[in-house]
């Protein structure tokens, strides 16, 4: 017997946006297995959501294939059924440069772990008919100097988003959503400039991210898929030529 209640998977969700877009799945009925291989980081989150029966803490490295698939194994073991994966884990490093062993890491979460995770859901999710979305980056499509491995990882992911939707059409519609500057700390001391620059007038919260990927999860979105949806309070629009 499926049961009735959706479930969705989460990485990288102890922290950040992904625990933003886990809330968000939560407070919209679904059950949610929260993945990351910050296992301190997950008993605070899993405590702090305090949805005892709906939320599930999985260790998993998205980068290491036997952890995903013992991560998902274990989602689905537990919830019988899954509607939603967010590959959301990833990992930034400004100073990367061209250090060869910095490029595998980088593109091995940030782009082979969304591979390994939606290759480990796919059985699943063509079941339910559901959905996976990506959280890539606007760094997919502009560049700040030295950071070779993350921008090249989140443009992978940009067009891993459009092969999946293409390959696994109509089961599952594969969406990707790429933020701006989100602050995850409400403490963070911002300057009033960040916040000025952006045309919206504010710098993005882990909430602007999460209510799009509530959007992209619901049957609302049934007609999209294989986009990219940028989210960063309009900068990728704004034109910076010095004067
Ligand atoms: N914050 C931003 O401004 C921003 C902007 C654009 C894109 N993003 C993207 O959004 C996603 C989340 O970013 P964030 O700012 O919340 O980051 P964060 O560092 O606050 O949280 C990332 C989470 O992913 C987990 N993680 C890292 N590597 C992992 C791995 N190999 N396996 C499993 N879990 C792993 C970490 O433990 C952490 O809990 C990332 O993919 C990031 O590239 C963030």
């Amino acid at each position: 017997m499926i049961p009735d209640k959706k479930a969705a998977l989460v990485t990288g969700s102890a922290k950040g946006i992904g625990r933003a877009i886990a809330r968000r799945l939560l407070n919209e009925g679904f059950r949610v297995a929260l993945a990351d291989r910050d296992a301190a980081a997950l008993r605070k989150t899993e405590a702090e959501l305090s949805a005892p029966g709906d939320v599930l803490a999985v260790r998993m490295d998205v980068a290491r294939e036997g952890d995903v698939r013992r991560g998902m194994a274990a989602a689905l073991k537990r919830f019988k059924r899954l509607d939603v994966l967010v590959n959301n884990a990833g990992i930034a490093d400004p100073a990367s440069g061209m250090e060869v062993e910095r490029w595998r890491a980088i593109i091995g979460v940030n782009l082979t772990g969304a591979f390994l995770c939606a290759k480990y859901a796919e059985g699943a999710l063509r079941r339910t008919k559901g959905c996976v979305v990506n959280i890539a980056s606007t760094r997919a499509l502009m560049s700040e100097p030295g950071t070779p491995a993350y921008s090249a990882s989140k443009g992978g992911l940009v067009a891993l988003t459009h092969s999946l939707a293409i390959s696994w059409g109509p089961d599952i519609r594969v969406n990707c959503i790429s933020p701006g500057w989100i602050a995850n700390d409400p403490h963070a001391r911002l300057r009033p400039i960040d916040h000025a620059q952006h045309p919206v007038g504010r710098v993005g919260r882990p909430e602007d991210v999460a209510a799009l990927a509530a959007y992209l999860a619901s049957e609302e979105a049934g007609f999209v898929t294989g986009q990219n949806f940028t989210i960063d309070g309009g900068m990728t629009r704004k034109m910076i030529y010095a004067d």
